[in-house]
Order: C-alpha cells, then sequence, then structure tokens
C-alpha cells in the first residue's frame, strides 16, 4: 500500500486527527514517496473506510445547492467533517502561519471547488475570522455560480489592472454565518493566458495583500495534472490541501500531482467519496 494511504490510515486510527467520514488532515511529514503505484478501489482500506463512514455519499450532495451543504445544513455531518479538517489545520497552524491555503487535485471534477467552498465556509464560522475564498480556476470558473453570485469583476481585472480588489470581493452572506459573510474573489473575465497570469509578480503580490488583510485565504484551482496553474498558486501558499475523489483517482495520479505541488506543501487530504458503488454496499 502507498504511502499516501499509510498516512490516511494512521489518522484514521488517531482519535481526534480524522472525522469520522471522508476528511483527513496529515502532517507533512507523513507525505513520503510511495514505494508502489496501484488504483485506489484496489485498496481493501477505502471498503473498511466506507464500511465505517457514511462518506459523501452521491445522493447526500447531488445538486449544486448541497454542495454548500455547509452553508445550509450547519449541523450536518459533512459540515462536521469540515471542521475537523479545520481544526487540525489550525493545530498545524500553531508551529507556523497558515492563512494562505491551496485546495488542489489531480483531476478535474474531484471536489476541489466544493471543498474550497465548504472549508472556507466552516473557517468563517469560527471565531468571527475574515475568511476569503478565492477562484484561481481562471478557465473553468465556477465559484460564483456555486455560491450565487454574478461578479462583474474578479481575480482577471484585479491582475490586469482593470478593476480594485474591493470592486471584485464580494460577500455571502446567510444563516449561518450569524451576521458575519464569506468573501470571495470570483473569477469574471477570462483571459487568454491565465497560468501567465496567475504566475505574474502581480498575482504574487495580490497574495501577500490579500493574507494581510484576511485571516484565511482559500484558493481554488484547477487540476493538477493538466495545468501549471495549481502548482502556480501553491507556491504562494503555505500550504495545500489535497482532495482525492475516492474510488476513482488512480493512485498513480495522485503520487504524480503530489510530486508536481511537492508534497510537503500538503497539509492535509480531503477525500471525497461521492461516487461510491454499489461494491461499497455489498461489504455491509
Ligand atoms: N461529495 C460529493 N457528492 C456528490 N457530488 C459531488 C461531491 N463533490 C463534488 N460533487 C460534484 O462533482 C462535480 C465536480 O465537483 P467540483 O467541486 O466542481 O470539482 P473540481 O473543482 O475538482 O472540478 C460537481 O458537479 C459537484 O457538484
Ligand atoms: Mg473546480
Amino acid at each position: 500500500m502507498g504511502k499516501v494511504y499509510d498516512a490516511l490510515r494512521r489518522a484514521e486510527e488517531s482519535r481526534g486527527r480524522m472525522a469520522p467520514g471522508g476528511v483527513a488532515a496529515a502532517p507533512a511529514a507523513d507525505w513520503a514517496p510511495a514505494a508502489e503505484v496501484e488504483k485506489v478501489r484496489r485498496v481493501p482500506f477505502w471498503k473498511r473506510w466506507f464500511q465505517r463512514t457514511a462518506v459523501l455519499r452521491e445522493e447526500e450532495a447531488t445538486s449544486a445547492n448541497k454542495r454548500r451543504i455547509a452553508l445550509l445544513q450547519p449541523d450536518s455531518f459533512v459540515a462536521e467533517q469540515y471542521r475537523t479538517l479545520r481544526t487540525r489545520l489550525e493545530s498545524l497552524a500553531a508551529q507556523r502561519p497558515i492563512r494562505t491555503l491551496a485546495v488542489v487535485s489531480a483531476l478535474p471534477g474531484e471536489g476541489k471547488t466544493s471543498a474550497a467552498i465548504n472549508l472556507a465556509i466552516v473557517s468563517e464560522m469560527h471565531l468571527d475570522r475574515r475568511v476569503l475564498l478565492v477562484d484561481c480556476d481562471l478557465r473553468k470558473p465556477k465559484v460564483h455560480r456555486t455560491l450565487g453570485i454574478t461578479p462583474t469583476a474578479g481575480l482577471a481585472e484585479v491582475l490586469l489592472g482593470q478593476a480594485s480588489v474591493d470592486q471584485a470581493i464580494y460577500k455571502v452572506t446567510g444563516p449561518s454565518f450569524e451576521g458575519g459573510a464569506l468573501e470571495v474573489l470570483p473569477v469574471h473575465a477570462m483571459p487568454p493566458n491565465p497560468s501567465e497570469l496567475l504566475a505574474s509578480a502581480k498575482m504574487k503580490a495580490l497574495i501577500e495583500e490579500l493574507a494581510r488583510r484576511y485571516d484565511v485565504v482559500i484558493l481554488d484551482t484547477p487540476a493538477a495534472l493538466s495545468l501549471p496553474d495549481a502548482k502556480t498558486v501553491t507556491e504562494l501558499t503555505d500550504g495545500a490541501v489535497m482532495v482525492v475523489r475516492a474510488d476513482t483517482t488512480p493512485e498513480s495520479d495522485v503520487q504524480t500531482a503530489l510530486d508536481l505541488i511537492d508534497r510537503r506543501r500538503v497539509l492535509g487530504v480531503v477525500l471525497n467519496g461521492s461516487a461510491v458503488d454499489q461494491t461499497y454496499y455489498s461489504y455491509r
């Protein structure tokens, strides 16, 4: 079994380090290169995992609205999982500052945007901290649509000097926020040179400015294996959370993404188990 999965299993076994579901946080030291390559779904650990936990199942989160499950149902199981991840990240932050956090994954559709939104929401709900969610997927941005924002300016405009930061930040409010708000820097214009913009000095300066203005800045990224963008963004942050679509993402892809991003930067893992299949149920 690859060491990623060993790390997850150790985390699972260690009370307080993992929620009773699909969200895990492992210290960077656990992320040594895996000796072997194997498909996630061949790893028996996943079956045990699913058996014990009602991981985020399709029927629990099929609609766009339910992606905002933490926002809509702060007492839900999923929200609880993200709160546990947040707590784990906070304990790591006691050792060194973690203000800016990229949410990454190997492939498209693994749940990065959903995870970034949920993590941002539970972070905002905690101790009145100012939290900003930045959509760094300049090619297929989804944060604004998921949160019901219709932006007139976004990240590209800020980087191109066509809008101020304040003009491009939107507030999302809701009963869960108890008077506070999640702030969002979405994407509006989709520039022809996204990778160049994300790698620009302007982007670096912007992230530094945002880190001064907010307690937590969470950055949603495109898939790490297809584009340099996730690596570029992660290099500007204090750490990353990696999303793995359970029973779908080949471990080789996870390993390649960890190598690309630099596994020492990965502070936690979200096991997004939405594609739980019939096999799982037959193990019950
Ligand atoms: N736990 C889940 N259960 C069911 N559907 C999910 C879950 N997580 C994500 N999805 C769905 O999968 C699709 C891809 O998710 P998204 O967060 O946009 O992934 P990414 O940002 O990695 O491309 C979306 O339609 C989303 O609603
Ligand atoms: Mg996305």
